[in-house]
């Protein structure tokens, strides 16, 4: 991509850092400017028109160019642009999405703890569960589990638990207080002659042998998304979470299920946790819940949970917690009117009738050579390149794929070589057709061009 001096591409590069881009290639090529959006299009400032196969990251549910949400952030700016919710004060909008969120809640929640972002929610999720095991007497238990190709955020704490080495190396990361077990995927973690079935049993038999290793007494808390998200879209096998959350169970680990990608829809259910009958203590929010119109997150906890932590704010005086935004009126008026939008309109339902279609196309691109997986469910899916293809370092196809797919107007994510889709939820059939026509035509390029 040329740069034309004083272009806004120039500009870009010469004044902002970009996450999840390598600084000097960025430098060479620059970043591609999105000017608008529209349902579940996107454009750029050339006028080129995108599918945005990746809803923006994973969270535009509602769609781009939602009037009702402008609409309610502009009543909301007009009335209180801000209030905080420190120090025994409050306010209606973040009051009334706690009361929606707890109403919505999948299992008995009691509180809801407003956060900017899903890491800072999974971060607050940490410094609530280390305060939990203090007040509670138990000084020693801290240790948190997450898994190898979790996805959490980045803050110092999320990103611990974040299993993917590009959010460590040379961040000293991760803390020692974070383990990781292993991945729920099959392809690439079953043993010679290992069944789908024993599989799932296995990844909670590592589970457990590792809390035993451990010392069951210093393990707090269990981190999972119930569909891996970043880490490539993996799907647990079935019999998974029936096999782990006993584990849990047994040794009195908290589970707390990071719902930022799966909550609001994108399985199929409301929230992942119906999915694959999870009984979480606590859950984060975050990306559809406001459509990621505005920043907000949250974090969810169980009574049990609450009433220790309550104690112990009251031992110590106070809670010593919060950030500036947490609640942040405008943020919590668009999301309520979008939870509004997604009740209204039956988006869960809508991903239900529509995700057949979703998933039998792209079943299909594992036609092509290249793919050597697809995997997916609901509304997400993702269809994995052979790197071996390439004979070179792993992400190589994922990033010529990705340029094919951005060149025929498609925008998705390479993980790697994991071809990620996790539209808008309000997409249509024909849409979704139009979506992995695109994609089929981009894979036969590349696939074409390595003849
Ligand atoms: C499952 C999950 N948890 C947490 C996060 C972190 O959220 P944020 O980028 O808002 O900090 C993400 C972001 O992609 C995510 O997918």
């Amino acid at each position: 991509m040329a740069q034309l001096p004083n272009s806004l591409e120039a500009r870009d590069t010469a004044f902002q850092l970009h996450s999840y881009a390598n600084a000097r290639r960025q430098e060479e090529t620059g970043a591609l400017v999105i000017e608008k959006g529209e349902g579940i299009y996107v454009e750029d400032i050339s006028g080129k028109r995108y599918i945005e196969g990746m809803a923006g990251l994973w969270s535009v549910a509602v769609g781009f160019g939602e009037k009702r949400l402008v609409d309610a952030a502009t009543r909301q700016m007009e009335k209180l642009p801000y209030y905080h919710t420190f120090t025994y004060k409050t306010h209606g909008p973040s009051i009334e999405l706690a009361e929606k969120l707890i109403e919505m809640a999948p299992v008995p929640m009691s509180k809801v703890y407003f956060t900017n972002s899903g890491s800072e929610a999974n971060d607050t999720a940490i410094k609530l569960i280390w305060y939990r095991s203090n007040a509670l007497g138990q000084p020693d238990r801290k240790k948190i589990i997450s898994r190898v190709r979790g996805y959490h955020g980045v803050t110092i704490a999320s990103a611990s638990l974040t299993g993917l080495p590009n959010n460590h190396k040379s961040f000293d990361l991760p803390l020692p207080q974070v383990l990781h077990t292993t991945c729920p995927h099959y392809r690439t973690m079953k043993r010679d002659g290992e069944s789908e079935a024993d599989f799932a049993r296995r990844c909670a038999v590592d589970l457990e042998d590792l809390i035993l290793a451990e010392g069951p007494e210093t393990i707090a808390a269990f981190f999972a998304e119930p569909v891996m998200g970043a880490g490539g879209v993996v799907v647990p096998p079935d019999g998974y979470w029936q096999a782990v959350q006993p584990v849990l169970k047994k040794y009195g680990i908290l589970f707390v299920a990071d719902e930022v990608i799966c909550g609001f829809g994108r399985t199929g259910n409301m929230f992942g946790t119906q999915t694959y009958g999870l009984e979480p203590d606590m859950m984060t929010l975050s990306k559809a819940l406001s459509s990621s119109y505005q920043p907000i997150s949250a974090l969810l906890i169980n009574d049990a949970v609450y009433q220790t932590i309550a104690d112990e704010s009251d031992r110590i005086g106070v809670l010593g917690h919060g950030y500036t935004g947490s609640g942040h009126p405008v943020a919590a008026a668009v999301a309520l009117e979008n939870l509004k939008i997604i009740e209204e309109r039956d988006l869960v339902g809508h991903v239900r009738n529509v995700a057949p279609v979703f998933q039998k196309r792209l079943a299909e691109l594992g036609e092509n050579p290249l793919v050597i997986e697809t995997r997916g469910v609901g509304l997400i899916g993702a269809a994995e390149l052979s790197h071996d293809a390439l004979a070179q370092t792993p992400g190589a196809l994922g990033a010529r794929a990705n340029a094919a797919f951005q060149e025929k107007g498609l925008i998705s994510r390479a993980m790697l070589d994991a071809m990620a889709f996790c539209p808008p939820l309000i997409i249509t059939e024909n849409q979704i057709n139009e979506l992995f026509d695109i994609a089929e035509a981009g894979l036969k390029t590349v696939s074409d061009s390595l003849k």
